[in-house]
């Protein structure tokens, strides 16, 4: 669709009216700190921070790993089925205000798990406020369980084996946690069999890691989609690549700016990756960490790269055109889409 420039303020209107997808989005990086305390209070927890305010001062990272230690703390205070409802909830009315027509949820299991928390609570949790979503507004989630990298093969097939009774909740499996030193290829079987079992499949590369994770992670895992992937940018050849194949990168761009992957938004690559043909999407990966949720991501980043309507439509298409949704859901997205451009004035 060829979309006419418009003012700022009204570009900025039109990104928060915009139907969109949301694809790369940890659960548990949803989880605000009233939350948590409230998680921690009704599970009669202590919580390693004295209240809200200190928590959040605790929001400063110089790296992925900084920010997965205390990531890592919040998940402490999910213990029941409804605990994981109440996170998913909280995040699906967030979305829905956003104008988030369609969400695929990460989450992993493993950690819990190894809280003594079983896979079934989470997942039956997390499916039910899908569930009720699509029932109240209309929207659609689905679920894709993430294998942690930084543990071994052996446990994320059994973290496979314990997910398999409630194989029908789930869309799709990815592969999260600390990038560097765990790439791709330590999960080659256990992928392989998740292909086999019909999942589709995503996985965190070059957030941090190099453009080797990228292609190995499309070549070894055989991915659909990649997570983050902004060092493709690296490799002229691996560009081509993920160009040609049409492979999706889901972005995010606050995360990347938190996390320290580019020094300030102004320097984010997202309008590179756009111009160079690049199937990009734009997530909020971890909302209650990073500073917003999906629209605060596209406001802050339009505004500090200078991007267009046009890119803005280009987006928000790539956002269904990326998910894992069936094509008749897709057409009527878009036409949602298109409908919402060509009647925005
Ligand atoms: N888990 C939650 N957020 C993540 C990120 N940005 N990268 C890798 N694993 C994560
Ligand atoms: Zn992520």
């Amino acid at each position: 669709m060829k979309v006419k420039p418009i003012a700022a303020d009204r570009l900025h209107a039109l990104l928060r009216a915009m139907p969109k997808a949301e694809l790369h989005m940890h659960i548990e990086g949803s989880l605000e700190p009233e939350l948590i305390f409230a998680l921690a209070a009704r599970n009669r927890m202590d919580f390693p921070y004295p209240d809200v305010d200190a928590l959040r001062r605790a929001y400063v990272f110089d790296n992925l790993q900084s920010f997965l230690d205390i990531y890592h703390a919040g998940t402490q205070v999910l213990r029941t089925e409804q605990d994981f409802y109440d996170m998913a909830r909280a995040y699906l009315v967030r979305a829905h205000a956003d104008n988030v027509l369609h969400a695929e949820i990460f989450f992993d299991t493993q950690t819990h798990t190894g809280h003594g928390t079983d896979a079934g609570v989470v997942i039956r949790g997390l499916h039910r406020a899908c569930v009720d979503a699509a029932a109240e507004f209309g929207m659609s989630a689905s679920l894709i369980l993430c294998f942690l990298r930084h543990l071994n093969e052996q446990a994320a097939f059994e973290c496979l084996e314990q997910a398999m009774p409630y194989r029908e909740k789930l869309v799709g499996i990815g592969l999260a946690s600390s990038e560097l030193g765990h790439p791709p290829e330590k999960f080659a079987r256990v992928f392989a069999r998740c292909r086999e079992l019909g999942f589709r499949l995503v996985a965190h590369a070059g957030e941090e890691g190099p453009p080797a994770y990228i292609w190995s992670a499309l070549d070894v895992l055989k991915v659909e989609r990649i997570d983050h992937g902004v060092q493709a940018m690296n490799d002229p050849a691996l560009m081509q690549r993920l160009v040609q194949d049409r492979i999706p990168l889901t972005v995010c761009p606050l995360s990347n700016l938190k996390l320290c992957v580019f020094p300030t938004l102004a320097q984010h690559n997202l309008g590179r990756l756009l111009d160079a043909g690049i199937v990009a999407t734009v997530n909020s990966d971890d909302p209650a960490y990073f500073g917003g949720y999906i629209n605060e991501n596209f406001a802050q980043t339009f505004a500090a790269l200078g991007l267009s309507a046009q890119q803005a439509w280009q987006l928000a298409h790539n956002s269904f055109e990326a998910s894992f949704i069936d094509s008749g859901l897709r057409r009527r997205y878009q036409d949602r889409l298109q409908y919402t451009f060509e009647t925005f004035s």
